[in-house]
């Protein structure tokens, strides 16, 4: 190849990566809308006087927004000509929950700045602020994300299971760009909110179809667990992802794997799984909460990246949950 053309083929290359990597900003608003971040903060504080769980659930909706189309706010549309909603498939019915909040929040976000702030955005920004008003440490949210104008019910596929394998997991996270420190740093969000039972009960009673628990299951903590979710008890009963700081962002999700009180397979298995590369990183985790929160804050940022729309692209809805 001559000098000229390897430059040309240089130049496309970053051109490429450049339009790859989407070019959010922590400043994106700052002309346009500058006061967005204390409008949602004022919203998330005033829903979370009468619901403490707020804060988790909205940290979560970023995340089942991410992982399907990318953070597009593909996630709050609802059904409608044309639209198959996210909510409705298995990943979410029945289990995401803050939707509401998200609407009170655009109505506040639209009274000041009409047309301006993304749902997408606000889902990246309400994370942020959940994580830091729960006790998690503050970071510089990329921001410039548009919404999509169509939903991916069938993509929800690409969201995690709790049942599933520590290398299923791992390969749903490479598949949108996300490495195993991400991982385990992004599973710390189980530090707070909720869980029901039929989440775990699995591990509770008959896990190995002869009548026994999950032996990575602490037996101190699966009486505990036992008689939150009775077998042919309530399925739906919510319980605490982190037994022992229920509403707090801090490492004791970490130290928990450590004792085997992870609620999910899916947790305990980033300690449990025999050789596994995530074992050094939760005990890295547990032994220092400022490395767990400097690689939450990477790890997010990380995701909020996950193929936003961006420039021309998708639009600034009016409604979140319609396509304008
Ligand atoms: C690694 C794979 C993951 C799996 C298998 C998983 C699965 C689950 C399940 C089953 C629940 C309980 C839902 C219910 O009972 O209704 C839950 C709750 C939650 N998840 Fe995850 N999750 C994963 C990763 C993440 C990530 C990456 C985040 C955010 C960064 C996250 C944030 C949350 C939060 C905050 C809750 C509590 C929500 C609430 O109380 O409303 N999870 N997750
Ligand atoms: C920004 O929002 C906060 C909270 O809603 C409010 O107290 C403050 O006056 C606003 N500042 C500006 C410049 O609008
Ligand atoms: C089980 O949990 C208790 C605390 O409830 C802890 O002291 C103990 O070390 C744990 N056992 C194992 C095997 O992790």
């Amino acid at each position: 190849m001559s000098s000229s053309s390897f430059l040309t083929a240089a130049l496309f290359l970053s051109l490429m990566v450049g339009g790859l990597n989407a070019q959010l900003s922590a400043t994106f608003y700052s002309s346009t809308c500058s006061n967005v971040s204390s409008i949602i903060r004022g919203v998330v504080e005033q829903a979370a006087q009468s619901n403490v769980r707020i804060t988790a659930s909205l940290l979560r909706l970023h995340f089942h927004d991410c992982f399907v189309n990318g953070c597009d706010a593909s996630l709050l549309l609802d059904n409608s000509d044309g639209i198959a909603s996210e909510k409705d498939a298995p990943p979410n019915a029945d289990t995401v929950v803050g939707y509401e909040v998200v609407d009170d929040i655009k109505t506040a976000v639209e009274n000041v700045c009409p047309g301006i702030v993304s749902c997408a955005d606000i889902l990246a920004i309400a994370a942020e602020i959940s994580v830091t008003l729960a006790g998690g440490r503050s970071w510089n949210v990329l921001l410039g994300r548009r919404d999509s104008r169509t939903a991916n019910q069938d993509g929800t596929s690409a969201l995690p299971s709790p049942f599933e394998t520590l290398s299923e997991i791992t390969k749903k996270f490479t598949d949108v760009g996300l490495d195993t420190t991400d991982l385990v740093a992004l599973s710390g969000a189980h530090t707070f909110g909720r869980a029901q039972c039929r989440f775990f009960s699995g591990r509770l009673y008959n896990f190995d179809g002869a009548g026994n628990p999950d032996p990575t299951l602490n037996t101190t903590y699966l009486e505990t667990l036992r008689q939150i979710c009775p077998e042919g008890g309530n399925e739906n009963t919510l319980t605490d992802l982190d037994l022992t700081t229920r509403n707090d962002f801090d490492k004791n999700y970490y130290t928990n794997l450590q004792n085997n009180h992870g609620l999910l397979q899916s947790d305990q298995e980033l300690f449990s799984t025999s050789g596994a590369a995530t074992i050094d990183i939760v005990n890295r985790f547990a032994a220092s909460q400022s490395d767990f929160f400097d690689s939450f804050a990477q790890s997010m940022i990380n995701m909020g990246n996950i193929s936003p729309l961006t420039g021309t692209n998708g639009e600034i809805r009016t409604n979140c949950r319609r396509i304008n």
